[in-house]
């Protein structure tokens, strides 16, 4: 039985409590006002003998804020290892990047990438998956400075938390690193064939990529561009043609991308591209295009933001991507943080301590570079 207490003051004093109450519930980030609901698109049944599964669709979260005020809504796709969470909030709690844009009036799509996460995985006919390990993502992602690989790991300060094994944060960032296809022309073609179906079903749209989705993200933007308003590419998986710092394999055949673009002049294989070697300050071999390059006739019918952090080892060779794109005619803006006044930030900024303060600088160039 609840008691009520006899004491005027007490019942003052409870009154007072739930006026204190109301108010931290203010002050505490609540989140924006919103609809949730999902859908996967782009399957295909697959009979073996006498049992039928289904194989290559995406999982998409539909975010709908209250009050939708922006024009186009903003489709968000994850890297290696990651999944939707990515954006929804981060390790330790806070408010992340799906939030943030339907606070400023964004319809929001995240996805499960096609064979990671809720999308499913098929034995037999999906491809040979991996997981990274604690060392590759304390070394590359969370924990920079300790391991210091690369010139730039040394200025890593945004991470929250010591980013290693046994920090909260860092254990529950890890429990959510799931296995991807070891494959990425397999994860490329998976992505064109159902991204391309959610474009047509709720394009147009605002693309925004991370890390190995960047190369999705130009494999979109190509497949279709008029449903694709403007790209924002946070650290693109690069550079081209061969990878760096970590190995020197070769990578990307056509550039930025595992799988064939839409060239002009047209291409009839990789090799039409004539990768040579480009003279630059950085310590590595970064390649473009034999001049004269062909053109990316597609995508550059779209606007595209490339944002790199301070510290993430896409410090050393992001430009070199960049430069790729300009050469074959894509409009491209690249934003190294630092050259904002943002330091201290890795590859994973939108879970960083300063996130926010970064959507903001992406919220703005939208608003500045986006015909609607
Ligand atoms: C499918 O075929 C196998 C092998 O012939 C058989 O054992 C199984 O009962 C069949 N399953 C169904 C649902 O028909
Ligand atoms: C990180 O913090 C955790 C929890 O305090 C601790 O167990 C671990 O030893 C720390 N790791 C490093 C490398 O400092
Ligand atoms: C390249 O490496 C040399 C020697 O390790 C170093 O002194 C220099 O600062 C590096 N340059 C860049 C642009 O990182």
């Amino acid at each position: 039985m609840v008691q009520f207490p006899s004491n005027p003051f007490l019942i003052i004093a409870g009154l007072f409590i739930d006026v204190i109450v109301a108010v931290s519930v203010v002050d505490t980030p609540i989140g924006t006002l919103h609809r949730r609901s999902y859908f996967y698109i782009g399957g295909v049944l697959n009979q073996l003998g006498n049992v039928t599964t289904e194989s290559g669709q995406l999982y998409v979260e539909r975010l709908t804020p209250a009050r939708v005020t922006q024009p186009l809504p903003i489709l968000f796709i994850h890297g290696r290892g990651m999944t939707g969470t990515n954006f929804l909030n981060t390790p330790d709690g806070r408010l992340g990047w799906a939030d943030h844009f339907m606070s400023r009036g964004f319809q929001v799509y995240i996805v499960d990438q096609t064979e990671r996460g809720r999308s499913s995985w098929i034995n037999g006919i999906d491809g040979v998956q991996d997981a990274p390990d604690t060392f590759t993502i304390e070394s590359r992602f969370t924990a920079t400075q300790r391991f210091n690989i690369w010139p730039q790991a040394s200025l890593h300060t945004q991470w929250p938390g010591n980013g290693s094994v046994g920090d909260p944060t860092f254990d529950n960032f890890f429990a959510s690193v799931m296995p991807s296809l070891v494959s990425e022309a397999e994860s490329s073609e998976r992505m064109r064939a159902a991204g391309s179906r959610l474009l047509d079903e709720i394009g147009p749209v605002i693309l925004l990529t991370h890390s190995q989705a960047g190369q999705y993200g130009w494999i979109l933007g190509d497949a279709r561009p008029s449903q694709v308003k403007a790209i924002v590419a946070l650290e693109p998986i690069g550079p081209p043609f061969q990878n760096a710092i970590f190995t020197t394999d070769p990578a990307r055949p056509f550039g930025v991308t595992e799988i064939p673009l839409t060239f002009s002049p047209p291409i009839s294989s990789a090799s039409d591209l004539r990768p040579v070697v480009m003279e630059t300050e950085a310590n590595f071999t970064c390649f473009e295009q034999a001049r004269p390059a062909r053109k990316l006739s597609n995508l550059a019918k779209v606007p595209v933001l490339v944002i790199t952090s301070q510290s993430s080892y896409h410090a050393v060779y992001d430009e070199c991507s960049v430069h790729f794109l300009q050469q074959a005619g894509v409009h491209v803006q690249h934003v190294p943080l630092e050259s904002v006044g943002i330091m201290g930030n890795g590859h994973m900024m939108f879970l960083e301590k300063n996130n926010l303060q970064i959507a903001d600088k992406v919220l703005n160039w939208i608003q500045h570079s986006v015909s609607f």
